[in-house]
């Protein structure tokens, strides 16, 4: 069996905010975690069963609540990691630098964590998810790269860029994040955002050179002179 036959991905729009979520495993393992799972958690538990997996984790690309459900700024988002691992035994995989935002908002332990450094990696049986650390729409921000695709939460969106005017933003970060870490992957590799701004779904990072203008600030400072500093 190749990667590509027992790779598991799907893309599952959730919620009033245009939210993705994703579920992504092994077809032969029929395991798979769950990206992001804020909104509407017995949906993605359904969606899974449906296609006979069984979700053996959450990967959480930052703590917003509208990404991993909780209360922030007095803003409340059903469902997310805290009803997730109340209905299954699962881990919740969360970069180092998010892991104490991600307790605070969604009241998960500090048991229910797998706190992961940039560039660790996850197995469910031939699929390889490598965690990408992304910094700057939050200090934690991580993207999965999966054969080929990556699923980049609130980092990447197509056409677009996540905000960095939010509490622990930086934007000197996200300016590394995008011309750096961003710009090291193939041309092929395709884009699955946190959120359905785009005119498109999807797109390939090939396109997106061409048509993202937050990829193609060449210097510190032509960034910064857009953002008005
Ligand atoms: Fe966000």
């Amino acid at each position: 069996m190749t990667v590509n036959d027992d790779l598991y991905f799907r893309q599952i729009p959730l919620g009033p905010m245009q939210n993705f979520a994703y579920l992504v495993g092994s077809r032969r393992a029929r395991q798979c975690l769950v990206v992001d799972p804020a909104w509407d958690t017995d949906s993605l538990l359904e969606a899974a069963r449906l296609d006979d997996m069984t979700i053996a984790g959450a990967l959480v690309t930052h703590y917003h609540p509208d990404h991993v459900g909780g209360a922030m700024m007095g803003f409340q988002v059903p469902g997310g990691v805290a009803e997730l691992i109340g209905k299954v035994d699962a881990k919740i995989h969360v970069n180092k630098h998010e892991a104490d935002g991600l307790i605070k908002v969604t009241g998960v332990s500090e048991n229910d964590l797998v706190r992961h450094d940039g560039g660790d990696a996850i197995e469910i049986g031939d699929v390889k998810i490598e965690l990408l650390h992304t910094p700057g729409h939050t200090p934690g921000s991580q993207c999965f790269l999966v054969h080929s695709r990556l699923v980049a939460g609130d980092t990447l969106f197509v056409n677009g860029c996540g905000r960095v005017d939010l509490p622990g933003s930086d934007p000197d970060a996200m300016y590394r994040t995008l011309t750096g870490t961003l710009s090291n992957l193939d041309d092929d590799v395709v884009l699955y955002p946190g959120h359905d701004y785009g005119p498109t779904q999807i797109s390939t990072m090939a396109e997106q050179r061409r048509s993202n203008v937050y990829l193609r600030f060449r210097t510190l400072e032509d960034w910064q002179r857009l953002r008005g500093r």
